[in-house]
Formats: structure tokens, sequence, C-alpha cells
């Protein structure tokens, strides 16, 4: 028997802002911060938080119903294992910078059938076009946020155990190189990025003790030469920043800087395949449409068009494997 089609998907979608609105007030009003403190039932919260009771049952109904929070037999509150570790206020894993990272983005996601009717070119930059050291501080503070768990977890997946030099490319906060030098004796690491950028990089550099092993390089890397002498390139999550022609680039570049016997890695949001999902990756290529006065020239893309960059500028033994499943893949291969 044929399953009977209804709307209820549909419905879903239609209102699933409103699952990101409740997520950002549960972060203002420290819900989970409050709930890891101990306040675990309705009325604790309330007091916590500085709501009426009625709202703070809403607020954990919804919240329950997301799985973010769960309940205890005896009725007690707790957060989810992931709300536990990192949307803890004062918890070195608090990760709220980050996911509060597009809330501006908000308004523009509204005026989005506008936007995807603008003929107009989008600049090649997009929201990096007119970045100043101020932006770019508050940029990373989100950035590092997240990326300092994305790159230790790069330093257990990839051994750069005997390689010299790491090309950090659109590095930002630096996250990569700082927990590369730490965890390999002998590996030192340029950050590149853009001018107002590695102002930042250079602070996290310091704060992290690092100095003697990671410098900086402010450049452009689509337009703008590669420092040489590196025999490892790493570039995460730049991704959706750029057009298939841009990404061919950079990679082709960073190929013709290596050192022989270097490799590549290309860590970011890609598409299945055959282009299909996940929906992470295709919404951070469509997001792109926001940046800049009329959109920047990035969009989602596959594993298959990743294997092909890399393999048109030359690298060998080339693979796609997952980073953090169903969000990030890596991408690499050896310059022989
Ligand atoms: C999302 S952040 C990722 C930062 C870092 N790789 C990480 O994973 O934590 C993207 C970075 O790419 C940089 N970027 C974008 N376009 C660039 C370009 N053309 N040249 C150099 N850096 C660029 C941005 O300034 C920003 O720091």
């Amino acid at each position: 028997m044929e399953a009977r089609v209804d709307t209820t998907r549909l419905q879903r979608l239609a209102r699933s802002y409103a699952e990101t609105a409740v997520f950002y007030a549960a972060i203002d009003l420290e819900l989970f911060t409050h709930v890891s403190r101990g306040a675990d039932s309705i009325v604790a919260l309330a007091q916590a938080m500085g709501t009426s009771e009625l709202n703070a049952e809403r607020l954990v109904t919804v919240t329950l119903a997301q799985g973010l929070l769960e309940r205890d037999d005896d009725g007690s509150l707790r957060n989810a294992a992931d709300c536990e570790k990192f949307m803890v206020k004062d918890s070195d894993r608090y990760a709220g910078a980050w996911m509060t990272f597009t809330r501006h983005e908000v308004p523009d996601w509204f005026d989005l059938t506008a936007r995807l009717r603008d003929a107009t070119p989008p600049t090649e930059l997009g929201m990096y076009a007119d970045l100043t050291v101020e932006r770019a501080r508050k940029y990373h503070r989100a950035t590092y946020s997240i990326g300092m768990g994305a790159a230790r977890r790069f330093c257990r997946q990839v051994d750069l155990s005997g390689r010299r030099r790491m090309l950090d490319l659109g590095g930002g906060s630096g996250a990569y190189s700082i927990n590369a030098v730490q965890a390999f004796d002998g590996l030192e690491a340029v950050v590149l990025d853009l001018p107002p950028v590695v102002v930042v990089t250079q602070e996290y550099i310091d704060e992290n003790d690092v100095a003697d092993r990671v410098t900086t390089h402010g450049a452009d890397f689509v337009n703008d030469p590669l420092p040489t002498g590196c025999d490892v390139a790493v570039m995460a999550s730049n991704l959706p920043i750029y057009s298939a022609k841009n990404i061919a680039k950079v990679v082709q570049k960073t190929f013709d800087v290596l050192e022989p016997g270097g490799e590549m890695h290309l860590v970011g949001e890609t598409l299945h395949a055959d282009g299909i999902g996940p929906l992470d990756a295709a919404l951070w290529g469509m997001a792109e449409v926001n940046y800049g006065d009329h959109g920047s020239g990035g969009r989602s893309h596959s594993v298959t068009e990743c294997i092909e960059y890399f393999e048109a500028a030359g690298f060998v033994d080339v693979e796609n494997t997952d980073f953090v499943a169903g969000t990030l893949t890596r991408t690499f291969g050896r310059k022989p």
C-alpha cells in the first residue's frame, strides 16, 4: 500500500524558524548554564532566568521536545550531553559565540526571495570584502570557540610527524596551527589570512604561547602569491565561501608551492558525491547569497568536485573522508 501523503513535513518546515528562535532565547537566558548549576525544575529555572513560571515552562517544553533538555524519572531536568559539554558558560568548551555566529543574518534570510532575484554579479570576497580588525576579532571569537575542537580532531586524524612547516590557508584564529605545533614536535606553521585577520591571529598565537613556532602572513589566497617552503597545507572551513573556479585555483596554487612529497588537506562543509545533501552543507552555500551587497560567488561543493580539484592540480592518492560525520569532510592528497 502506498504511504499516505500529508502536510506534516511541510508544516514543520514552514515554522522551523521558531526552533532557531527558541534556541537563541535559551542561550540568552542561559538556560543550559542554570540547569548545569542545579536549577532542575521549572520553578528554579524561572527564578534563575528571571522569567515567569509560565514562560519557563514554555521554554522547557520546547527544549525537551528538541532533545536539548532531558527529564529524569523523578521529574528533575538535566542537559543533554552536547548542551552540558558546549552550552554551559564559563566552560572552556563553551560554544555560545559560534551558535549565535550568524544570528545577525536572520533579517537577510527572511529577505531571501529578493536576494535570489538579484541579478547583479556578486562580489568575489562577499562578507570579507570590507573586513576591519574589530570585525575580524568578533568573528574569530566565534570561530575559535569551535575551531579549537575541530583542530584537535584534525591532529588526532592526521599524523604530521616528520613534517616541518604547515601552511594554514584562511587560518583565522590559527586554531589548526596552534594545535598542530603543540601536537607534533619540530613542526612550524604559517597562518595565511587577510591582513586585518592576521592581527587577530597574532593575539591567539600569543595567548597560546606558540609565537616561536607559528607566524602569520597577511594575503589573499586567491589573488596573491602563497608562501613557499611548506610540506603540508590545510585549508579549513572556507569551502562554500568560493566558486568552483576559485577553489580549484587555490588548490592548484597550493600544489605549486608545496614541497615535493607534501600533502594538502581541505576540510569543509561538503555535499555528498551525488550533490544531494547533507542539508547543512547545502545551506552554507546558500548563505553566501546574503554576503556583500549582492552576495558572494560562493556555493556548496560536492565530494566529487573536491576530488576533481585535487586531481586536476596534480595531487595523487586523493581521498575524501568524513571529518565530522554529517557536516564536514576532509579531502586530501599528496604532491608526487
Ligand atoms: C570560517 S573561517 C575559518 C578559520 C579557520 N580555518 C578555522 O577553521 O578555524 C574562514 C577564514 O578564511 C579567511 N579567508 C576568506 N577568504 C580569504 C582569502 N581570499 N584569503 C585569505 N583568507 C581568506 C577568512 O578571513 C577567515 O579567517
